[in-house]
């Protein structure tokens, strides 16, 4: 029953998010499943513990009333011999006990880490480089074949039962990866490579949040990992390497045009058009994406005519340049952005 009483207050906290609560106490894969299983037995055996804690003071604040009244008043008071071992006993037998329970606390946490390290798979993974950027994700889908690597943004796509080597970095200062529902926290380090293996047992969204303050828009630095059986992701890794379509009417046409012909290309690439800038999310396939600004909002094509005309208002402190884009180029400009699928 608390069980349940805590997982739903935990994800009330969390309501309105789509997909799967983010949640640590809501595993989705072997590694989330350790953590899961350390973090009740710590909540039951420090629950007793604070009960019983509890239990003893107030009785002890009843009993000490008692005292007072029955004691007398002039004299200091000497315990007795028999008190006195009695206490020593006591304070003695309640240290031994609470070094037996961190040293237990402490084994069940190793242990854990280990049992983790050890799911550590090396046959067959899929290996996703994750570079935090302030203040979004590069998602880049290694492969020994330069035609079958992927470069996407804020939005992970992962099978289901086949483990994914997490290769973390930094390209400015320290992030931390963390999908709650799939493993415990990963810092990615500038100049330094970090690895975790994740691994998600049942399909669906789970959504990740950089964990390490990383400046003004730390707090607007999520992911989703989306998880779905094989033949369902091979189908999107087939459709992502594809490039961008060619718009095919006039008016997408002149969208495309307003996007090649602004500053947009110093920094976002397209791949199949002339856009190449390598400083900002990869738009190839931005319309398939289920959120802008590192999923600081969804996205429509409201929001995305709202951030490019005015990105600061959408997320202070963001890279994002502003580009000048008149009222009758905008409506182009993101239906040719929303038509990347
Ligand atoms: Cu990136 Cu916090």
């Amino acid at each position: 029953m608390t069980r349940v009483a805590v997982t739903a207050l935990a994800l009330s906290a969390l309501a309105g998010c789509a997909g799967h609560q983010q949640s640590a106490i809501d595993p989705a894969g072997p590694q989330a499943g350790k953590i899961d299983t350390l973090w009740w037995s710590f909540f039951w055996l420090l629950g007793i513990i604070f009960i019983i804690v509890m239990v003893v003071t107030l009785l002890t604040l009843t009993r000490r009333h008692r005292g007072i009244e029955q004691e007398p008043l002039e004299g200091t008071h000497q315990p007795s011999e028999e008190t006195d071992s009695r206490l020593r006993r006591v304070v003695t037998g309640a240290t031994v006990i609470t070094i037996v329970i961190l040293f237990v606390l402490i084994v069940a946490s190793v242990g854990t880490g280990k049992a983790i390290a050890d799911l550590a798979f090396k046959k067959d993974p899929l290996t996703i480089q994750v570079t935090g950027i302030q203040w979004w994700w590069q998602i880049q889908y290694v492969n020994s074949d330069a035609s079958k690597t992927l470069v996407t943004a804020n939005e992970m796509h992962i099978p289901v039962g086949r483990p994914v080597q997490i290769l973390g970095q930094s390209q400015d200062v320290i992030h931390s990866f963390w999908v709650p529902n799939l493993h415990g926290k990963r810092d990615l380090i500038p100049s330094r490579t970090t690895t975790e293996w994740i691994e998600a047992d049942t399909p669906g969204i789970y959504r990740g949040q950089c964990a390490e303050f990383c400046g003004l828009q730390h707090a607007h630095m999520s992911l989703w990992v989306i998880a779905e059986p094989e033949d369902k992701f091979d189908a999107w890794m087939n459709a992502q390497l594809e490039p961008a379509a060619n718009p095919s009417d006039p008016h997408t046409q002149r969208g495309q045009q307003v996007f090649l012909s602004n500053g947009c290309v110093m920094c976002h690439q397209i791949r199949g058009t002339t856009a190449a800038g390598q400083n900002a999310p990869d738009l190839t396939h931005f319309g398939s994406r289920r959120g802008i600004a590192a999923n600081t909002v969804p996205n429509t094509k409201g929001n995305l005519a709202g951030w490019i005309v005015d990105p600061q208002s959408t997320k202070p402190g963001n890279h994002m340049a502003t580009i000048a884009v008149n009222s009758t180029n905008l409506q182009p400009l993101v239906d040719y952005l929303e038509s990347l699928k």
